[in-house]
């Protein structure tokens, strides 16, 4: 890329594909390639087609070639990018907080469902990072107040900003503490949500180099079972759900069980639903407290 001659759309996908493609699996790199130049040139990638001949600035060059070197490196591309689709939120993301997963809308939509017939809902969001869950529910579910907590303050931020740009700002109430620390004894909510950490500390090398390097440890690790925030979470969820609310979370396949027999034993939760992500991996757990 550092050459003088002009590089058109056609010829920089050319070269992001071939570049990425050293790292990458072939389709993967063209995606990624067309991906980063759209993002470059502040189109969507299906308008390239259209702007094939359209000739790089120098400034626009530059930039494809400083993040392709981000991407060759094993930065996640929502960080390069800065940003990341979650259900209907194009979201601001950075390295202090969790690029928000696939399953993570699944979790937001069996919450969505439990809401069916039911309105003026408050929740509260337990790690609430960018704000995916959080601001998700305050657009599309029947929810006038979402809290979100995070221990992270640079999380926070990120939130603050996403819940703005949602332009759910007035409904989302971003706090910062540790988990239950931020809310009021008494404060009740008809749904607790969390994807909390829950990699045990032992299990680093068991991640991928993607996840591993980039992305931030607080929103991986919870100690050394990996069952510690879980825990704490289900404990303290009879004290801040409504009778009859729902406790809703994400947890790793490998720690299900051990979370459903928490649920089962604190005895204020009906028998707890488990569902599987796109994977077909048990990842979600739903109970609702007694009515
Ligand atoms: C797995 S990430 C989930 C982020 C977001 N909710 C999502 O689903 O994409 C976990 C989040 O919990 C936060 N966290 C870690 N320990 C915490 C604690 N003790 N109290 C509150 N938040 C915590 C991290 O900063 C991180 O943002």
């Amino acid at each position: 890329m550092g050459t003088a001659k002009p590089i058109t759309v056609l010829r920089a996908l050319e070269i992001g594909w071939r570049t990425l493609a050293a790292v990458r699996h072939d389709d993967d790199a063209r995606r990624e390639a067309r991906f980063l130049l759209a993002g470059v040139l502040g189109l969507e990638p299906g308008a390239l087609a259209l702007e094939r001949d359209r000739v790089l600035t120098t400034v626009e060059r530059n930039t494809l070639a400083a993040r392709l070197a981000r991407r060759v490196a094993g930065e996640p591309l929502q960080y390069i990018e800065g940003r990341a689709a979650f259900r209907q939120l194009d979201l601001r993301v950075g390295p202090s907080v969790l690029i928000p997963r696939p399953e993570t809308e699944q979790l937001v939509g069996f919450i969505l469902d439990w809401c069916q017939g039911r309105n003026d809902l408050q929740a509260l969001d337990l790690g609430t990072g960018s704000g995916a869950i959080a601001i998700s529910l305050a657009v599309e579910g029947p929810f006038h107040r979402v809290v979100g907590v995070d221990i992270s303050a640079s999380a926070l931020n990120f939130a603050r900003y996403n819940a703005k740009e949602a332009e759910v700002a007035d409904r989302v109430d971003l706090r910062s503490g540790s988990l239950y620390s931020a809310v009021r004894p008494g404060e009740r909510f008809h749904v607790v949500v969390s994807n909390p950490p829950y990699v045990a500390s032992g299990e680093t090398a068991s991640l991928p180099p993607e996840v591993r390097d980039w992305e931030p440890a607080i929103a991986l690790f919870a100690g050394p079972t990996g069952l510690e925030l879980i825990e704490a979470i289900v404990d303290g969820a009879p004290a801040h759900l409504e009778p009859g609310g729902l406790l809703a979370l994400e947890v790793a396949p490998g720690i299900v069980e051990s979370a459903l027999a928490r649920i089962r034993a604190n005895g204020d939760f009906a028998e707890p639903e488990l569902h599987t992500d796109y994977a077909e991996h048990p990842r979600i757990v739903l109970a609702e407290r007694h009515g």
